[in-house]
């Protein structure tokens, strides 16, 4: 027992000294490692427990970390390295939570805007919202994360060109709004963090989009600050393992960010149509033919309504993985991880072309690089800073075991699960070995708790229709017996316990 004490104090220890993630910079077409110089793609879930429509007054995702914790280690396992954050309130704090990802190699690619009033651009009246109200909440985002090294990106908006209609009014307000932002960060960050959008795949105006935002609009050649920095798509037209390269698109989709002079990636994926969810195109995203694209998010972590979830997770802090889990890893432990890291020197020089009406085609997407000026005002808050923002900082990731209850697809208990704090970034097959000693079945989704409905909704994006999707959880696998059998794994974990 006390050998075993030891052995806990010496894992905190580790935590507090050794562990931490490297910002993560963009350079071309690529994310890097700051510090390694390593190519960075995005192996990422969307994460918004209890979905879009919780109450953030008093808890967000990553304000709780007893549950942080939990998924924290589950996602170590998985090989995860990135999770997106939709809504969060800056209020709160989020230190131990972004303290435990960043330990274990894991970033954020956080939204700064909430469907609250003043929180948001609106799409049909853009004039009007992009305010000094509204970019007082953007910049109280940027206070509460700018300090955390695994904060890797913000994302400006969320598909709010989703349309020919609402593609003409709107790109100059999402690059005047970068603009705002990439001035607070040089002034008020100790670094760079890259800003960019996410946007609808809506192929009429996505090339458009894309092109409009990525060019570099200053005059004399000096930093064009109101450019993205990357690129997110939310993209779900490879469904079910009959897909292929060409019939879901993907194709096209090297075709048209073949010259991208940012990254590229799926800020959403995962199309639901065909269940279980095998994630074919896992390998194919991550493989020779897409280098020019910087992986994706799955979309997402826990089961909500719309079904998209690979963990059910209860208010009560319990959690069952569901067969997508299962299938996710599969897919991910069979990945070359030399050829995800691999700096390709040509792309990572690419440079932006100028910004000029003749490269938007005719969809109805906007030529205007006139852009909005800053709001009254905001000049002042740039300048200066916010005067009283909560700004959040690391602290120390002392306590390392999960105490919350969480089972295997099987039903049997995981026991033993405990992040282990890692230098650099999260990878695939690196962790591994949550067995609860069943056989290890092939991820069909065999015991996932799959209910019937479906979205139905096929290509379109789950975060595009409305705002308020409901948050309740699903309770499908209530109902299951559940086998304790986790000795497996306890003794895995024990071992490598007690070799430190
Ligand atoms: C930036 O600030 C963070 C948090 O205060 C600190 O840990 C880090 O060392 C600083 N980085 C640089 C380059 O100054
Ligand atoms: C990419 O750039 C090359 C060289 O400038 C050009 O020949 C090619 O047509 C471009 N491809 C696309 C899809 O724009
Ligand atoms: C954090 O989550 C756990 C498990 O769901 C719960 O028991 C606890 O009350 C939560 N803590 C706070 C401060 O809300
Ligand atoms: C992994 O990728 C590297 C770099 O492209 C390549 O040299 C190597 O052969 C690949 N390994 C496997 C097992 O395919
Ligand atoms: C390097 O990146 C460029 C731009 O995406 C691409 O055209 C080229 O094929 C890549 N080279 C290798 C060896 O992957
Ligand atoms: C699970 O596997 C069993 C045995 O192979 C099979 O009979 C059953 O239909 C499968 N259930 C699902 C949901 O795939
Ligand atoms: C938590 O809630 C789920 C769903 O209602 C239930 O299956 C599970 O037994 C509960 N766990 C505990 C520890 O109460």
């Amino acid at each position: 027992m006390k050998t075993f004490t030891n052995a806990l104090v010496a894992l905190g220890a580790l935590a507090t000294s050794v562990a931490a993630s490297n910002p993560i910079v963009a350079k071309g077409q690529d994310f890097v490692d700051s510090v390694t110089d390593k190519r960075f793609m995005v192996l990422g879930v969307d994460y918004q427990p209890f979905g879009q429509g919780a109450d953030l007054d008093k808890a967000d995702p990553l304000s709780n970390a007893t549950e942080c914790l939990r998924d924290a280690a589950l996602m170590q396992n998985l090989g995860v390295n990135t999770i997106r954050s939709y809504n969060l309130n800056p209020s709160l704090n989020h230190d131990e939570c972004m303290s435990i990802f960043n330990s274990v190699g894991i970033y954020i690619i956080l939204d700064v805007n909430s469907p609250a009033a003043n929180q948001h651009l609106d799409r049909s009246d853009p004039a009007s919202t992009y305010t000094k109200a509204y970019l007082t909440h953007v910049f109280t985002m940027i206070e509460a994360f700018k300090n955390y090294p695994n904060t890797l990106a913000f994302f400006s908006g969320n598909e709010i060109m989703n349309d020919v209609e609402s593609s003409m009014a709107n790109p100059p307000y999402v690059r005047a709004l970068q603009r705002e932002m990439k001035s607070y960060i040089k002034n008020h960050a100790n670094r760079t963090i890259p800003v960019g959008y996410s946007a609808a795949d809506v192929r009429s105006v996505l090339e458009d989009t894309w092109a409009y935002l990525q060019c570099d609009n200053s005059d004399d050649g000096s930093d064009d600050l109101s450019r993205s920095d990357f690129f997110g798509l939310n993209s779900y037209s490879w469904c079910g393992s009959e897909a292929t390269f060409t019939s879901s698109g993907y194709d096209k989709l090297v075709e048209t960010f073949s010259n991208s002079t940012i990254p590229v990636f799926f800020s959403e994926y995962g199309c639901n149509e065909v269940q279980p969810r095998t994630f074919d195109e896992v390998p194919v995203l991550y493989g020779e033919k897409m280098t020019v694209m910087s992986g994706g998010l799955i979309f997402e972590w826990t089961q909500e309504d719309n079904n998209y979830g690979i963990v059910d997770a209860y208010h009560n802090g319990t959690v069952h993985l569901r067969g997508d889990y299962d299938a996710l890893m599969q897919q991910y432990s069979g990945l070359n991880i030399t050829l995800i890291e691999n700096h390709n020197n040509t792309a990572t020089s690419l440079k932006p072309p100028k910004c000029s009406a003749g490269l938007i085609g005719d969809n109805g997407v906007s030529k205007d690089f006139d852009l909005p000026s800053v709001p009254d005002g905001v000049a002042d808050l740039i300048s200066n800073g916010l005067p009283s923002a909560n700004a959040g900082s690391v602290v120390p990731v002392t306590k390392t075991k999960v105490d919350l209850p969480v089972y295997a697809t099987s039903g049997g208990e995981i026991s033993g699960l405990a992040i282990s704090p890692a230098d650099g970034s999260n990878k695939p097959g690196k962790n591994g070995g949550l067995t609860t000693g069943e056989p290890s079945a092939a991820p069909s989704g065999n015991g996932s708790d799959n209910d019937a409905s479906q979205t139905g909704s096929g290509g379109s994006s789950p975060t595009g229709s409305s705002e308020g999707a409901s948050s309740t959880d699903s309770s499908s696998a209530a109902g299951k017996a559940v086998v304790a059998n986790g000795a497996a794994l306890g003794a895995v974990l024990g071992l490598a316990l007690f070799a430190l």
